[in-house]
């Protein structure tokens, strides 16, 4: 099957070249002429582990091509995903679709034959029926189809889940935009992998409703990471004994610093607004907003009880940036709200991460980087562990202590037992233990 993909970001260009994987012939377009031109050399816009050689092997195979182009990418298309960016609108918190909507009314020039038009960006309920609204002012209604498929990707793990994913939902108004899905994701359904097929609002807003929950675990052990500190418990087990319960599961119960990305805050806040919209309040979710926003500012307060309640003039070593391992994406990382807490406490931040830094040098401002972990070290009073990059967890403690000023451990992520770190000298606090 001919498909076109709109937008090369995460989603897109991910979704592009696993598609094509599958076997399938895949155009992807993008604006961007410099990023087309960057794709066509071989350079990937972002870091994602395998992706550069899934792309490299299907271009190679002349099933996955990339142009600026969106009439050629069309030509023969059966099925275009509109993969553009749905950040948060300025001020109100609600998914900004004016890109969704721009590409809408560009592709209805080129709709030939029939075409499904298919959202794999998370887009608010009710996008599916207003993208048909446009479409059906400027073409005929019996050349198209309008169907929901929202990605459940993460990343860094991106290619396993688009390639295993644990279901797949497709959301339709009629049987020939099925037929054409159904085709799509034949492969897995070889693999029997779940395609729960359903109306076009349940499949928009199951996107929504998935990650909010995942966010509300992650607000909730948060919470009561906070309450085992007061209380002499320790979160990990407490997560680990409630997750061997069925029906809760241990996954999404490591307390950390909050959640960041470009999806959680953006997906929570967007679908706490379109509910109140439509007259649902959805109360869990703005407290789970709430919790997350007031935490990552509540951990500056714990770097700075660590260091005597004083951090002006001190060196305080930041280890990780990104916000989570293996990606470069920055994005809402929780670093962005706690060292500038730091900073307005007169720390001076030096800091590494092993692929944010370039994205990082443009959004943070006066912190020192350094190219390896150790160099970040020198003379510091703390380190923050921010992000868990599996190289921070074994790193040579004894040369950590002798280059700090003070062996003084805030581990943000839990990488390290309390107790160990304690034998080897260090002042160690981690998260609800
Ligand atoms: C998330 C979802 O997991 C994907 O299923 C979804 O497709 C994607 O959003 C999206 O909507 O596109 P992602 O943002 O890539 O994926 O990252 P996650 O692995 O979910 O992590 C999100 C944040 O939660 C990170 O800051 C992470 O550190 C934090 N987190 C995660 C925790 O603090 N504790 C946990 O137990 C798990």
């Amino acid at each position: 099957m001919k498909i076109a993909v709109i937008g090369t970001g995460y989603v897109g260009l991910v979704s592009g070249a696993c598609f094509s994987e599958f076997g399938h012939t895949v155009t992807c377009v993008d604006k961007d002429i410099s990023k087309i031109a960057r794709i066509h050399r071989g350079v990937m816009p972002i870091y994602e582990p395998g992706l550069e050689d899934l792309v490299a092997r299907n271009c190679k195979a002349e099933r996955l091509f990339f142009t600026t182009d969106l009439k050629e990418a069309m030509k023969g298309a059966q099925a275009v995903f509109i993969a553009v960016g749905t950040p948060s609108r300025r001020g109100d918190g609600h998914a900004d679709l004016q890109y969704v909507y721009a590409a809408v009314e560009e592709l209805a020039a080129y709709i030939e034959d029939y075409t499904v038009i298919v959202t794999k960006s998370t887009v608010p309920v009710g996008t599916g029926a207003e993208i048909k609204k446009r479409l059906s002012a400027l073409v005929d209604d019996s050349i198209f189809g309008v169907a929901s498929n929202p990605e459940f990707l993460r990343e860094g793990a991106a290619i396993e889940d688009f390639m295993r994913p644990d279901r797949v939902v497709v959301g339709v108004d009629c049987d020939k935009a099925q037929a054409v899905m159904q085709e799509l994701y034949r492969p897995l359904f070889l693999s029997e992998t779940p395609i729960v097929f359903t109306g076009r609002e349940t499949a928009e807003l199951s996107k929504y409703a998935a990650n909010a929950f995942l966010a509300t675990k992650i607000s909730f052990i948060n919470e009561i990471a906070d309450m085992c500190e007061k209380v002499g418990a320790d979160v990990q087990m407490v997560a680990k004994a409630i997750g061997l319960d069925n029906r809760i599961g241990g996954k999404f119960l490591h307390a950390g610093p909050g959640f960041g990305g470009s999806c959680f805050p953006k997906d929570t806040r967007a679908l706490a607004k379109s509910a109140e919209a439509a007259g649902a309040p959805l109360r869990i979710v703005n407290a789970v907003i709430e919790v997350n926003e007031n935490r990552k500012l509540a951990m500056a307060d714990k770097v700075l009880t660590a260091c005597s309640d004083d951090l002006k003039g001190k060196k305080i070593a930041v280890l990780g940036l990104t916000f989570k391992p293996n990606t470069d994406d920055m994005r809402e990382s929780p670093s962005l709200d706690i060292i500038p807490a730091l900073q307005a406490k007169g720390a001076d931040i030096h800091a590494f991460d092993p692929k944010g830094m370039d994205e990082a040098e443009n959004l943070l401002t006066d912190v020192t980087f350094h190219e390896d972990p150790y160099a970040t070290l020198e003379g510091a009073e703390a380190v923050v562990i921010i992000t868990e990059w599996n190289q921070f967890r074994a790193l040579d403690f004894e040369r950590m202590k002798d280059l700090m000023n003070n062996p003084v451990i805030v581990d943000l992520r839990n990488i390290y037992a309390g107790v160990d770190m304690a034998a080897l000298g260090f002042t160690y606090s981690g998260i609800g233990r």
